[in-house]
């Protein structure tokens, strides 16, 4: 593999790992002490289940994602130490050998657990596992499987308040099975029509019938529609998650598109901070990328970089804030007349209308110019979710 390749590679998994990485410390920082009092009868723990685990560090050193969530149920500093247990699930035989080497150490503390099965098998087995406890799933296929209905339903109905789910959604394999199936049935002989039927049952799961019969009959499907699809059958249609939110994996020098990356939650607070996560990871990549860039220039060119990076990113700033500030007339009025509104509802549908563009600061600082312009008050600080909210 060439190496500006192989960086390329790095970099668009680490969106994937920097998302989850910082996602999960911040659900176990929040939910350690609830977890403590909501299922102490069931020792009061968080699991964190990998259902497409992966063998946990990679030949140049990267750490996957079984690996850095063990390590995070190892180190967890102060009130969030060993709250976290993982639990990872890998089928092939030489990766799960693998991913038990790369985890050993935590196995023997005792706070990570290695499945070598399915995750479609094992997960009524991970499920009785968890008992009452708070839950967050990662599942990460090449495909459509494990993402599907059957499984969202049975992990959505446990536990559902406290029970979120990350998962990859890998529009271009679905795509692709989606046109197998079309090839297939063209063929017209028993076994691949038995072929045909067996694919159709695992993408069905993965939008509304519409949807499916449309793109079966001429194989093709726009990836935001099958998306979009995906989200609403899991949040408006049968009520799985309230919030669901997702995030395009793309590769960052070429802006081609790779997977989702989609959220599944039911509290306003999992929402936002992920939205949050989502934007800081876009920006945080590409001025990785300009870093990188940047070190190929001769020294004199250099030193002119940082302040025309500086100006664009003052000005990106200012002119993101500016959009909200500008929608912020609608976007309070989806919220009127529900009573005991928060600042968390505020951001919330922020998210709603411009899903993972924006960070925090600009959502705060947007809020403060809505107060400026009298349309919003609070007495509360902007950084306390819970402060309570008058619309004018
Ligand atoms: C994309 S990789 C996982 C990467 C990993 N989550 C990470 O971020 O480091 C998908 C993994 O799922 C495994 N796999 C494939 N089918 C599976 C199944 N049905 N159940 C569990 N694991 C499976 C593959 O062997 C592969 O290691």
């Amino acid at each position: 593999m060439p190496k500006e390749f192989h960086a390329e590679v790095k970099i668009w998994s680490q969106i994937k790992h920097e998302i989850l990485r910082r996602y999960l410390r911040l659900f176990i920082s929040k939910l350690a002490g609830a977890a403590k009092q909501y299922s102490n009868s069931q020792g009061g723990r968080i699991y964190y289940v990998d259902g497409f685990a992966g063998q946990g560090k990679y030949e140049d050193g990267r750490e996957g994602s079984a690996y850095l969530a063990a390590d995070l149920a190892a180190n967890a500093p102060g009130s969030m130490a060993g709250v976290l247990q993982c639990i990872n699930v890998e089928a092939d035989p030489d990766t799960f050998a693998n991913l038990e080497k790369h985890t050993s150490p935590f196995v023997t503390l005792g706070c990570v657990q290695n499945i070598h099965d399915e995750f479609e098998v094992a997960l009524d087995q991970i499920i009785k596992i968890i008992g009452g406890n708070i839950a967050f799933f990662f599942i990460d296929p090449l495909g459509a499987k494990g993402t599907g209905l059957p499984q969202l339903e049975k992990i959505g109905a446990k536990q559902r308040g406290k029970t979120e789910v990350l998962l990859r959604f890998d529009d271009i394999r679905i795509s692709r099975t989606i046109g197998n199936i079309v090839g297939l049935e063209a063929r017209q002989d028993e076994r691949s029509h038995k072929a045909a039927q067996t694919l159709t049952t695992l993408v069905k799961g993965m939008a509304d019938e519409k949807i499916i019969a449309a793109a079966l009959k001429d194989g093709k499907i726009d990836r935001q529609e099958l998306l979009n699809a995906f989200i609403r059958l899991v949040v408006k249609e049968k009520k799985l998650f309230r919030f669901g939110l997702s995030y395009p994996i793309t590769n960052p020098l070429t802006e081609g598109h790779h997977y989702f990356l989609v959220h599944f939650c039911n509290h306003a607070d999992g929402y936002i901070h992920m939205a949050h996560f989502m934007a800081w990871a876009e920006r945080s990549v590409k001025k990785q990328i300009h870093d990188q860039a940047q070190s190929l220039f001769q020294t004199e060119v250099q030193s002119e970089i940082p302040f025309i990076v500086d100006a664009v990113q003052q000005n990106t700033a200012k002119q993101n804030v500016d959009t909200i500030v500008e929608a912020l007339p609608m976007i309070l009025s989806s919220l009127k007349g529900r009573a005991g509104l928060q600042l968390r509802n505020v951001y919330a549908a922020i998210v709603d209308r411009f899903q993972w563009k924006y960070i925090r600061r600009e959502w705060e600082a947007a809020i403060k110019e809505g107060m400026a312009r009298g349309q919003i008050r609070t007495d509360g600080k902007l950084s306390a979710d819970s402060a309570p909210i008058i619309l004018s």
